[in-house]
C-alpha cells in the first residue's frame, strides 16, 4: 500500500499509512481492484497486545489490512467515561504497523459525525440485556459507527475481539442480515500473565485495583472447573463464581447464558457463555467464559 500512499498522498508515517480524510480513504479503496481481500479491525484506539493480536490475524487473511481509530461519543451513555477514554495515536500507530497493517483510518468527529446521526442502527432486544441493561443505547451506538465504517471501507472481512462477548454476538448476528457477504471473524482474550483480559481501561487501574481485579478470572475460571466436574445447575455454579469475587468489586452482573439469545439459562451446557461485569476504581471490567 505504500505506493498508492505516495500516488494518493496519504499521511505517510514511517511506520504505516495514515488516512483521515474520508474523501481519500475513498479515493485509496477504489485503487484497490476487485481481488484484493481488504480486513478491517475496528478500534477505539488505545492498542494493546489483544488488538495486535486480532491485527496479525486480520493480516493473515487478506491482502490490506485496515485498522481503523476512532472514539465512538455515541457509544457512551457516560460523558466522563467518554472523556477520560485514553487518547494515544503515536503509540497506536506503531503497535499497528508492527502487527501487519497496511492502512490506519482515523476519521474526524467532525465528518464522520453527520453520517452517524444520519443513519442510526438498531441492536433491537439482545441489545437491551446485560451491557445494555447498565448502559442504554450503547449497542446502537455499537452498531451505528460499525455500520459507517463498514459503509466507507468496503471490507471482505472484519475482526472483533471475544472479550467483548455480547458486542461480537450482536455484530456477527445484525451483519448476516445487513452485510451479508461480510466475514464476521474473532479472536480470543489476550490476557495478562496473572489471567487479567487485556482492557484499554486497565490503564487506570491502581495497583490495589488490579489485584482485586484478578478475581474476576478466578471466578470464570472456577465455574468453568465445577462445571467441567458434572455440575449443570447455574445456581450453583454461579454461587461458587460470586464466592471468589472480591468484596472491594462493585459486580453488575455474573450471569450464564445461551450463547446465541445471550438470554439466561437454568442447566449450563457445553458452548454456554459465562458473562461478567464489574467495577473497581470506577473502570468497569468486562470479562467471559464459554463452557466446553
Ligand atoms: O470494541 C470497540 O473498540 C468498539 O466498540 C468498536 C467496535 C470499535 C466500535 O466503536
Amino acid at each position: 500500500m505504500r505506493d498508492s500512499g505516495r500516488i494518493l498522498n496519504i499521511h505517510s508515517t514511517d511506520l504505516v499509512d495514515v488516512i483521515s480524510d474520508i474523501r481519500q480513504f475513498r479515493e485509496w479503496r477504489s485503487t484497490l481492484n476487485q481481488t484484493t481481500s481488504v480486513a478491517l479491525v475496528p478500534t477505539m484506539g488505545a492498542l494493546h497486545e489483544g488488538h495486535a493480536s486480532l491485527i496479525r490475524d486480520a493480516a493473515s487473511t487478506a491482502t490490506e489490512t485496515v485498522v481503523s481509530i476512532f472514539v465512538n461519543r455515541i457509544q457512551f451513555n457516560d460523558a466522563a467515561d467518554y472523556a477520560k477514554y485514553p487518547k494515544t495515536l503515536d503509540a497506536d500507530l506503531e503497535i499497528a504497523a508492527a502487527a501487519g497493517s497496511t492502512v490506519v483510518f482515523v476519521p474526524k468527529e467532525e465528518e464522520i459525525g453527520p453520517l452517524l446521526q444520519g443513519a442510526p442502527m438498531r441492536a433491537g432486544a439482545i441489545g437491551t440485556l446485560w451491557e445494555g441493561a447498565d448502559r442504554p443505547g450503547h449497542f446502537d451506538g455499537v452498531l451505528t459507527v460499525v455500520n459507517q465504517l463498514f459503509s466507507i471501507v468496503q471490507p471482505s472481512r472484519a475482526r472483533f475481539g471475544e472479550k467483548d462477548r455480547q458486542q461480537l454476538t450482536i455484530i456477527t448476528q445484525w451483519a448476516r442480515k445487513a452485510w451479508s457477504g461480510l466475514v464476521i471473524d474473532h479472536g480470543p482474550t489476550v490476557r495478562d500473565e496473572d489471567g487479567l483480559a487485556l482492557s484499554s481501561r486497565n490503564r487506570r487501574l491502581s495497583p490495589s485495583g488490579r489485584k482485586e481485579a484478578l478475581s474476576i478470572n478466578r471466578s470464570l475460571r472456577a465455574i468453568a472447573t465445577l462445571h467441567g466436574s458434572g455440575n449443570n445447575a447455574v445456581g450453583e455454579l454461579l454461587d461458587h463464581g460470586r464466592s471468589l469475587l472480591s468484596p472491594e468489586l462493585d459486580v453488575h452482573y455474573l450471569a450464564i447464558v445461551d450463547s446465541e439469545t445471550l438470554n439466561p439459562i437454568d442447566e449450563a451446557r457445553f458452548g454456554s457463555i459465562v458473562l461478567i461485569a464489574a467495577s473497581v476504581d470506577g473502570v468497569r471490567l468486562l470479562d467471559n467464559l464459554e463452557l466446553s
